[in-house]
C-alpha cells in the first residue's frame, strides 16, 4: 500500500510535467494515463491487493488521482482541438473566392414567361395537355377535314405503332380537351412544344413552341379578341405599337385573321426584319368555328369564343434580332449566356 502511494506521487509529478501542446501529445497522454491499458486503470487493479479495512481510503485516493489526470486531459484537449496540424499551410483568406458559373434562362422560356404573365393579368389560366395526341383531338375536332394538307405525311409525325397517334402539330389539342370538360366560361392559354415534319433550316425546325389562347363565354365578340390582342402586343412591344388584322383562313375559326404589328425595329419605313413592309406578322386568330364548339358538346347558339395562336420562337427572334432558328436547340453556351435578364 505504501509502495503504491509512492508510485502515485511519482505519477502526479509526471502528469504535472507532461507537455500537452499538440494534439499528438494529448493523444499520447490519454493512452499512457487514461487508456484501457493505462496507468489509472492499472492502479485501480491494485485494489485487489489492498486489505478490506483500507479499501475505502485507498479508493478515495485513487479517485482523486483519476480526476486529476482527467482534468489535465480535458483542458488540453479543448485547447488543442482547433489548432491546425503543423503540416497544413494556412490559406490566404483575403483571396477572392472561386466564382461558381451561374446558368441563365433559355430565351424561349424567358419570352414564354413574359407572354404567360401578360395573359394571366387578363385572367387567363395556363392549361396543359399531351404532346402525343390522337388524330381526333389534333385534327378532326378542330374541323380539319380528312384530306386537309396539314395532315399530310410531310407535315405531321405519325407514331408507327399506331396510325391514330401523332405528335401534336399545335397546342389546340389542349383547347379541345378543355372544352370537352364542359366547364364554362373558358379562358385559357396553352403554352407548349409542337412538332412538324419540316426540313431543318434557319427558318424552320421539326419542333417549336407555341402559345395558343381560347376564350369562350356568352356574347364573346371579335371586338373582344381585337382588344385583348392589342393589349397583349402593347405590353410586349411597347405602347406605341400599331396592329392590323388581315383576313385569313383556318378550318377551326370563322372569321379568321392574321395579326401584324408595326415593325418595332424601324418603326414603319421598312427594314430587313419587316422586309421593307413596315409590318411584322405575329399570330393567327379568329372566332371559334361553331362546328368546333359542337364537336366538344358546347351549344354554339348560346356560346361564342375566340382563339389565337403564336410561335414563341418567332417572337423571340424578332425581339432579340436572332436570325437562325437552329440556335435555340444547339445548346451553345456562347449563344445562351447572352440572355440573363428580363425581356
Ligand atoms: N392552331 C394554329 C396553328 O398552329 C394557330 C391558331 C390558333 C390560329 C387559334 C387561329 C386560332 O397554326
Amino acid at each position: 500500500m505504501e509502495a503504491i502511494l509512492g508510485q502515485l506521487e511519482a505519477h502526479r509529478k509526471e502528469i504535472e510535467a507532461f507537455e500537452l501542446t499538440t494534439p499528438q501529445q494529448v493523444e499520447e497522454y490519454r493512452i499512457k494515463f487514461l487508456g484501457t491499458k493505462g496507468i489509472v486503470k492499472a492502479l485501480f487493479g491494485e485494489m485487489r491487493n489492498v486489505p478490506n479495512e483500507k479499501k475505502k481510503e485507498f479508493g478515495q485516493v485513487l479517485n482523486d488521482f483519476k480526476l486529476f489526470a482527467e482534468a489535465k486531459y480535458d483542458a488540453a484537449k479543448d485547447a488543442t482541438a482547433n489548432s491546425q496540424p503543423s503540416t497544413v499551410n494556412l490559406q490566404d483568406l483575403s483571396l477572392p473566392g472561386d466564382v461558381l458559373p451561374a446558368g441563365s434562362r433559355h430565351p424561349i422560356s424567358l419570352v414564354r414567361s413574359r407572354i404567360i404573365s401578360i395573359f394571366q393579368r387578363l385572367g387567363f389560366a395556363v392549361a396543359d395537355g399531351p404532346e402525343i395526341e390522337d388524330d381526333w383531338h389534333n385534327f378532326t375536332a378542330l374541323n380539319l377535314p380528312e384530306n386537309h394538307p396539314a395532315r399530310d405525311m410531310q407535315d405531321t409525325f405519325y407514331i408507327s405503332q399506331n396510325p391514330d397517334w401523332l405528335l401534336r402539330t399545335h397546342t389546340s389539342n389542349v383547347q379541345i380537351r378543355e372544352m370537352q370538360k364542359g366547364k364554362l366560361p373558358i379562358r385559357i392559354i396553352c403554352p407548349g412544344r409542337v412538332y412538324r415534319n419540316e426540313t431543318i433550316s434557319a427558318r424552320a425546325h421539326c419542333f417549336f413552341h407555341q402559345v395558343e389562347g381560347l376564350y369562350i363565354d356568352e356574347h364573346v365578340s371579335f371586338a373582344d379578341l381585337k382588344q385583348t390582342l392589342y393589349f397583349f402586343v402593347q405590353e410586349l412591344f411597347g405602347k406605341d405599337v400599331k396592329v392590323r388584322f388581315r383576313p385569313s383562313y383556318f378550318p377551326f375559326t370563322e372569321p379568321s385573321a392574321e395579326m401584324d404589328v408595326s415593325c418595332f425595329i424601324c418603326g414603319g419605313p421598312g427594314c430587313r426584319v419587316c422586309k421593307q413592309s413596315g409590318w411584322v406578322e405575329i399570330l393567327g386568330c379568329g372566332m371559334v368555328h361553331p362546328t368546333v364548339l359542337e364537336n366538344c358538346g358546347i351549344d354554339s347558339n348560346k356560346y361564342t369564343g375566340y382563339a389565337f395562336g403564336m410561335g414563341i420562337e418567332r417572337i423571340t427572334m424578332l425581339q432579340y434580332g436572332i436570325n437562325d432558328l437552329r440556335l435555340f436547340s444547339e445548346n451553345d453556351v456562347r449563344f445562351l449566356r447572352q440572355f440573363t435578364g428580363a425581356v
